[in-house]
């Protein structure tokens, strides 16, 4: 499955730290999922204090998105202050969790193997994680794209239970995030992401064999209305991750309307 026709797109909007519960009330109120376009699967990771407001909004309206949080901790529970755990997360209404996005490695240290427990904490509690990957610009002008996209999917998937959950048929998504492209403006053409969509998708198959071949891999960095739909139609590329522009209903349903 990789950015064929027949596969349904999935477009997902990362919030980051944007849109606490009345600006995400604002936002359901005024999202449209375009016509024609109800096979695309919409996700949206709000920050955790708003989810409940999403759940509601979302419920009273009919809009078939699906809900996410940004981070979780690893324990099921305990003196962590600060922390929610996957359990939390599902219990809110969440059912995806972004794990390794880089902004948490780079601003908040996450290493490889707290990426690995939380992708293995997501299952525990029934909640489908979406893995980001992604090389700095320093990494990729030195001409390290496999080596750091190899790293951080190793390091994800080494813990057998994680890979054979994936095997039963768990539900696993990756999103290759270019950091020079987060939030920058510059976007990889859609080249570069087949390019590391196909490493990857190799990648994921020497991991786990056939049970690779359900896993979609999304675009990330700097998706916007004007360049959405050329990346949701290049080769192996099965959806976008989003940021900016999730933010406003309108660019975000304009982007939806991009899928093929
Ligand atoms: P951006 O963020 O679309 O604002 O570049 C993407 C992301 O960090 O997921």
């Amino acid at each position: 499955m990789s950015g064929s026709a027949a596969n349904a797109r999935i477009v997902a909007g990362n919030w980051k730290m944007h849109m606490g519960p009345s600006r995400a009330r604002a936002f359901v109120e005024a999202f449209r999922h375009p016509e024609g376009r109800e096979q695309v699967e919409v996700l949206l990771f709000p920050p955790a204090v708003s989810l409940a407001t999403l759940v509601d909004g979302l419920r009273g309206r009919g809009v078939q998105a699906r809900l996410g949080v940004q981070n979780i901790h690893p324990e099921r529970e305990g003196a962590f202050t600060g922390e929610i755990s996957a359990e939390m997360a599902r219990e809110a209404g969440a059912r995806f969790i972004l794990v390794g996005h880089s902004e948490r490695r780079q601003i908040f240290g996450e290493s490889p193997d707290d990426t690995a427990r939380k992708i293995a904490a997501a299952f525990r509690a029934g909640l489908t994680p979406l893995l980001c990957v992604g090389e700095t610009l320093v990494e990729r002008q030195a001409g390290r794209l496999e080596e750091v996209l190899g790293r951080h999917l190793d390091a994800a998937l080494s813990p057998r239970g994680i890979r054979d959950r994936i095997h039963d048929g768990e539900r696993f998504l990756v999103a290759y995030e270019p950091v020079w492209a987060i939030g920058t403006g510059e976007t990889a053409t859609p080249a570069d992401a087949s390019g590391a969509h196909a490493f990857i998708r190799s990648r994921l198959e020497s991991l786990l064999g056939d049970g690779a071949s359900g896993i979609p891999i999304l675009y990330g960095g700097s998706v916007k209305p004007a360049n959405a739909a050329e990346l949701l139609n290049a080769q192996g590329v099965d959806g976008v991750l989003v940021g900016g522009a999730s933010l406003d209903p309108v660019s975000f349903a304009k982007i939806i309307d991009g899928a093929p």
